[in-house]
């Protein structure tokens, strides 16, 4: 399902469908004949987004789908200190309220979040402070979400990399894949929040961008679990792993050598 279908990849023994959460005559459309679907998570204001979502769920009640799987995020509570992690708690609660099958995976932070974090001098800063996160791959999570839709409905999984980390120890180890001086510079919560507002307006953005540190330091990401392996039969890839297999990710934090001397 796509908003834009024109734009969409064509792709052995897939039918494409438009459907847009915005409007839920369109996804009366896309959920018909469906009995299983995976719900990705779209893009929007926080708590507005939930809406979207609820929309979606309310057609898939509506088409009778038997088995709903819904992408959420690690740390999903009211409570949570990044306001992604609010809206994924309300729809996770629109999702139950349905009534249809479901299963929730709550991904932890994906590990390429990383690479636009790092400014030009190779620095990460922000409040997250020292505690650890447990990052986990693209990969590890759509192999996890595609092993899902094959199982029967049931559960709320938290998906994780193979190990916690610090930023810390997330900058010294792109370092020396990267062969970069990059480094993670902790900083109180308020002057984290003066700095960004500095350069975006619009306060809800500041929350996230903010938020996203704050809820590694409050520990809301620290676990491990053994999610992937349980569902997908392998270990999640760590950080040097990942990366292997992906380069072209990096490229963002490779620099000219002559650039890296100047810096
Ligand atoms: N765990 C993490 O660290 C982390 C980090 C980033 C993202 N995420 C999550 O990962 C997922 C993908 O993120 P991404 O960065 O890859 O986002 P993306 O490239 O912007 O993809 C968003 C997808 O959502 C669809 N979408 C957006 N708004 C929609 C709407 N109103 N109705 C229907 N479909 C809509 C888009 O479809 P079309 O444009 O084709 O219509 C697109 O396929 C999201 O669930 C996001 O919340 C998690």
């Amino acid at each position: 399902m796509t908003r834009t279908p024109q734009q969409a990849p064509k792709l052995d023994g897939a039918e494409l469908v438009r459907g847009d959460f915005a409007e839920p005559a369109t996804l009366d459309d896309a959920f018909a004949g469906v009995s299983t679907a995976l719900v990705v998570s779209g893009s929007g204001k926080p708590g507005e987004r939930a809406r979207l979502h609820q929309n979606a769920f309310e057609a898939a009640a509506r088409a009778h789908v038997r088995h709903v799987v819904y992408l959420s995020l690690q740390g999903a509570s009211p409570s949570s200190r990044y306001p992604f992690s609010r809206d994924h708690s309300l729809s996770e609660q629109y999702l139950a309220a349905t009534g249809i099958p479901y299963t929730v995976l709550r991904n932890a932070f994906y590990l390429d979040m990383f690479l636009e974090r790092f400014d030009a001098e190779g620095v990460m800063r922000g409040p997250a402070n020292v505690t650890r996160g447990a990052f986990v791959s693209r990969e590890d999570a759509a192999r996890t979400a595609a092993a899902v839709l094959e199982d029967p409905p049931g559960g709320t999984h938290d998906v994780t990399g193979p190990e916690a980390l610090s930023l810390a120890e997330v900058a010294r180890r792109l370092s020396a894949i990267t062969g970069r001086q990059l480094r993670y510079q902790p900083e109180s919560v308020d002057s984290s929040r003066d700095r960004l507002s500095k350069r975006e307006r619009a306060s809800w953005r500041v929350d996230l961008s903010a938020g996203w540190f704050e809820a590694i330091a409050a520990g809301e990401l620290e676990h491990t679990s053994g999610a992937v392996f349980r569902f997908t039969g392998k270990e999640p890839l760590n950080l040097e792993a990942y990366f292997t297999l992906f380069p072209e990710l990096l490229q963002p934090l490779r620099l000219a050598p002559d650039q890296d001397s100047r810096s």
